[in-house]
């Protein structure tokens, strides 16, 4: 079963590096906490070169490093988690602030499914709790009635719960969050007594991810952004960790997809050059450039190189070379706006030129297979 999932939640990707962390564990642990913040930053920043005992007895285990950038925020994201306040992941497009939500809270408190997804058509319901109608109808509002929302059951069980996206949520919506986060208190005023009133139970806190380039976060409400630290989450900035990082991720995806091809480093080069040097606004050389509105982060390095691979794999020779880089680094730089196909040109024709020139080589390959899929269309 668990290979035919597309995509397994990180606490059971990763079940084993997590078993083996808990069981190595002496430190101290917050409240409701299943790891140390130590081991949490462990888990995301991976062991090096240290490995730890597997549980039950099997050899050892490595903890892989998932987060590449900037280790003092992951240990302020911890900290924050560990603190009364919330944790909101602000930035571009792409920066991994979803996958960071995710690996927080599988290692904090065990499980990374309970998030609420937000968008324009977010309710309040969808916040806090609905109702069985068939239930509630028979029986009228009686605690079994109730349906908790994936908020409800994490402040229940002291869990860490996510919300993506909260800043596409409407303002007022946005706000219901204000009372659960500054007394950790849901109240159910429809039902009476003891059921009533929801005290959150220790280890609960709340991950929210907002994306830099919806709704601002500056619009929401003050009272709000005061239950909150902020952290803004920014792309790789050295090449050579982004290189290597594409580069297994591409790796670990195409031997997911069954597809056996080789990526060069050559292709992993032009890929994450480019789109750094096209974020950037400046090219390695010092040549202003314009910036393309599609956001150029990891993320969408990685689906460009993986694409290509699979081209190469199912129409190609087998070979990832410049011309399935070239005719997908055109669709990547060009999701946004019509206008990024010109910025990606002028790219070509300048930089890519140079360089063609200058060194020859990958870059060269590059600028002739980029013209001759111009002469194409
Ligand atoms: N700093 C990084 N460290 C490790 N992986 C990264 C990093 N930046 C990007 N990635 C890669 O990008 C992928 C996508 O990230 P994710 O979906 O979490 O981004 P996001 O910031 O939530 O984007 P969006 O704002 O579009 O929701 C990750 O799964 C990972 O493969
Ligand atoms: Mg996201």
């Amino acid at each position: 079963m668990a290979e035919s999932v597309l995509r397994p939640a990180a606490e059971v990707l990763f079940r084993d590096e997590l078993d083996a962390l808990a069981a190595a564990d002496t430190h101290p642990k917050p409240r409701g906490f299943r790891l140390s913040p130590r081991m949490i930053r462990t888990f995301i920043l991976g062991s090096g070169e240290a490995k730890l005992p597997r549980p039950g007895g099997a050899g050892e285990i490595a903890v892989t490093q998932k987060f590449f950038g900037d280790d003092a925020l992951v240990e302020r994201a911890i900290v924050t988690l560990a603190s009364p306040r919330a944790l909101l992941l602000v930035g571009e497009p792409g920066t991994a602030k979803s996958m960071l939500s995710e690996l927080l809270a599988a290692a904090a408190t065990g499980t990374s499914l309970l998030t609420v997804q937000g968008s324009a058509a977010t309710t309040e319901d969808q916040i806090k709790y609905t109702w069985n109608y068939a239930l509630l109808l028979a029986k009228g509002p009686v605690r079994e009635a109730l349906v908790p929302s994936p908020l409800f059951a994490a402040m229940r069980e002291g869990r860490i719960a996510r919300f993506e996206e909260l800043t596409r949520c409407p303002v007022e919506v946005q706000d219901s969050l204000v009372g659960i986060l500054s007394d950790k208190v849901l109240r159910v005023p429809e039902l009476e007594g003891e059921d009533g009133i929801l005290f959150a139970r220790a280890g609960f806190n709340l991950i929210a991810t907002a994306n830099a380039r919806d709704r601002g976060v500056n619009e929401m409400s003050a009272a709000l952004r005061r239950r909150f630290n902020f952290e803004s989450v920014r792309p790789i900035r050295d090449p050579r960790v982004e290189m290597a990082l594409v580069e297994r991720e591409v790796q670990t995806q195409l031997a997911a997809a069954g597809a056996s091809v080789p990526v060069p480093q050559d292709a992993v080069e032009l890929v994450v050059t480019t789109f750094q040097e096209l974020r950037a606004g400046r090219s390695r050389e010092g040549v202003h450039l314009d910036r393309p509105e599609a956001p150029l982060s990891t993320a969408e390095a990685i689906a460009t190189l993986h694409a290509a691979a699979l081209h190469a794999h199912y129409y190609g020779t087998g070979r990832l070379g410049a011309e399935e880089v070239a005719s997908h680094l055109a669709g990547a730089a060009t999701l946004d706006a019509a206008e990024d196909t010109a910025k990606l040109e002028r790219y070509v024709e300048t930089v890519v030129r140079d360089r063609a020139a200058r060194h020859g080589g990958p870059w060269g390959a590059l600028l002739e297979a980029w013209r001759k899929i111009g002469r194409e269309r």
